[in-house]
């Protein structure tokens, strides 16, 4: 379709694509002027709609999936299996990388404002790679507790109350690192929220994953050629089923922190 052919239905609806200012049915539409709100509001749209594709699939396994599957019988199991969860895996995978992706740069736009509105541009970099810093560690914790999930850790509420020990602990870091920079609300909002998006994200590649590809693999084996699953399919399905949990109640207070950043200000720096 040439440009043309896209631009003349604007017109008719009182779109003045190649003005500044446009009349919509008596609405002013102008859009910003500067490339940088145009990245920005890209990256926000593409957050959200990646945000909804993966916490909608996260629900959609805890809330529905799961008990589902265990009211089939195991022929049945093993067949939905291995032809829903290959697809469900690739969106939901897919989408946190896209969420994580868009969020991270968002926060790098807000991080460099307010270092460049401080006077000092190397801030950014060293607020983010603190950040980044202790929000790995947390989740190296984090990753070696659910490996220990075969012992006491697989009961649920111990591991409950010792992760957030350990989000807690990452929190107050990260907040006290920028709390001396005088850091908006808003960065400090996503530096709590982004954090607990960052150990979701590393948890869907580096726990969820790594256990559902065997997984799929076993329960296809099984529905096709009639191999039985072997001893360890039990603690893989544990340990991806505790990190799927684990991210489910992450996923309310990171949804709060992000609520929060343009719409709550209720953090501020020193
Ligand atoms: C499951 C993961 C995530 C979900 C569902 C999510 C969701 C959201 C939502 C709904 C907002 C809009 C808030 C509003 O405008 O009221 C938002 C904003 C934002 N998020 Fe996330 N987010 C996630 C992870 C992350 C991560 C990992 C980061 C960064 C490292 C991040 C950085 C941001 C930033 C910078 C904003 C803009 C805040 C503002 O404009 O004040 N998000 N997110």
């Amino acid at each position: 379709m040439s440009l043309c052919a896209f631009v003349a239905p604007l017109y008719f609806l009182g779109v003045n694509v190649l003005g500044g200012v446009h009349i919509l049915g008596g609405v002013n539409v102008a859009f910003p002027q500067n490339a940088s709100a145009h990245e920005q509001v890209f990256l926000r749209w593409t957050h959200f709609i990646a945000g909804t594709t993966w916490l909608g699939l996260l629900y959609f396994f805890l809330l529905v999936n799961t008990p589902f599957l265990k009211e089939l019988e195991s022929g049945t199991r093993a067949k939905v299996y291995a032809t829903l969860m290959p697809r469900a895996m690739w969106w939901f995978r897919w989408a946190s990388v896209v969420t994580w992706l868009a969020g991270f740069r968002y926060f790098q736009i807000l991080l460099k404002e307010e270092a460049f509105n401080a006077g000092r541009p190397m801030l950014m970099l060293h607020s983010l790679l603190i950040w980044l810093g202790v929000w790995l560690v947390a989740y190296f914790l984090i990753h070696g507790m659910l490996m220990g999930s075969a012992g006491p850790l697989g009961n649920g509420w111990l591991l409950g109350v010792l992760v957030a020990v350990v989000v807690s602990g990452a929190a107050w870091l990260v907040l006290s690192f920028l709390a001396g920079h005088e850091a908006s609300n808003r960065t400090l909002s996503i530096a709590v929220g982004g954090g607990l998006g960052t150990i979701m994200f590393l948890n869907v590649w580096g726990m969820v994953w790594r256990c559902q590809k065997k997984l799929i693999a076993w329960n296809r084996a099984l529905a096709e050629h009639g191999t039985p699953m072997p001893p360890e399919a039990a603690t893989l399905a544990r340990r991806a089923y505790l990190a799927s949990r684990m991210n489910f109640w992450l996923s309310f207070p990171l949804l709060f922190f992000m609520a929060a950043a343009s719409h709550y200000p209720f953090l501020s720096g020193k």
